[in-house]
């Protein structure tokens, strides 16, 4: 679904969110593993605010390992905790717990001090951008098939608690904020990455940005997926080989750009160029 975010919109889901907080103890914040800062909501501290939060790089499973790990340790910095999960298969599920039960503790044990006995769940809300795995996380975490409520902002229904094992309590619809857009390269790697669709931008503009940044940052794979001894400096060029080692060609015989772009930017989502992270330290 393609989602228009106007200023309305945005102050609407700002609203929906903040409500949601009056409900909960702590914040999962889904973020992409492959683009950990271009997929956080640019307001996401000011509206959480005080409330404990946890960072979930998800898709985990198709970022670049070692990119990951550096991103956690730097998150740690600012005193952020992330966990790299795969809501898809469910690596990680238990970690989020864990870190939940650890994160909560001082909360429940004050509670417990004052004679208050731990009357109830921990109570999580989920939020994050569109496409980064909200559903896929509800459902992995409830283990059953929950329906999604719809990406549009204002979709409202009454809200319900979904049971995580004795000790945790997820809101049923997650708490959806924009991602970044005025930033050109953060819309270029949320284009790459799939989180937003593709008719926003030029098609073309975003697999020249992907294929600068695999030049730059994985040469080999470049070189291997499409067989290039050297990758070509110009880019009319790359897109030309690569338009003719994959038949992406017009009547004519000529090569049709759309086309390399499409499978290029399809070869980065499918994994078939590996597992990549576009967000650099
Ligand atoms: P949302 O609620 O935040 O909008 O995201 P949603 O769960 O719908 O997930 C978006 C897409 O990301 C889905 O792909 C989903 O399967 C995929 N996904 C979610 N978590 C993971 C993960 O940990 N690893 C991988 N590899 N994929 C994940 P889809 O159903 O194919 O939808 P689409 O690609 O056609 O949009």
């Amino acid at each position: 679904m393609t989602i228009q975010w106007f200023p309305g919109h945005m102050a609407k889901a700002k609203r929906e969110v903040t409500e949601k907080l009056k409900l909960i103890d702590i914040v999962f914040e889904l973020v992409d593993a492959r683009i950990p800062l271009s997929s956080r909501n640019p307001l996401i501290d000011e509206i959480v605010a005080n409330k404990p939060r946890i960072m979930l790089l998800n898709k985990a499973d198709m970022a670049d390992p070692d990119v990951t790990k550096q991103w956690i340790a730097f998150f740690a910095t600012q005193q952020i905790e992330a966990i790299a999960i795969d809501a898809q298969s469910g690596t990680g599920m238990k970690q989020i717990v864990a870190a939940a039960k650890e994160r909560l503790r001082p909360k429940f044990e004050k509670m417990e001090a004052k004679g208050i006995k731990r009357p109830r769940a921990m109570r999580a809300l989920i939020v994050g951008i569109p496409n980064v795995g909200k559903s896929t996380l509800i459902n992995r975490l409830a283990g059953k098939h929950i329906a999604k409520t719809g990406d549009k902002p204002g979709v409202t229904k009454a809200q319900q608690w979904i049971k995580v094992g004795k000790e945790l309590e997820l809101l049923d619809t997650p708490g959806i904020l924009w991602p970044k857009f005025e930033d050109e390269e953060v819309g270029y790697k949320l284009a790459t990455t799939g989180a937003i669709k593709d008719t926003i931008l030029n098609l073309q503009d975003v697999a020249v940005y992907a294929l600068r940044f695999l030049t730059a940052h994985y040469p080999d794979r470049l070189k291997e997926r499409y067989a290039f001894s050297h990758i070509p400096e110009d880019i009319v060029q790359l897109f030309d080989e690569i338009g003719k080692r994959r038949g992406c060609l017009a009547s004519g015989g000529v090569v049709d750009y759309d086309k390399v772009a499409e499978l290029v930017l399809r070869d980065i989502r499918t994994e078939k160029l590996g597992r990549l992270s576009f967000d650099r330290l």
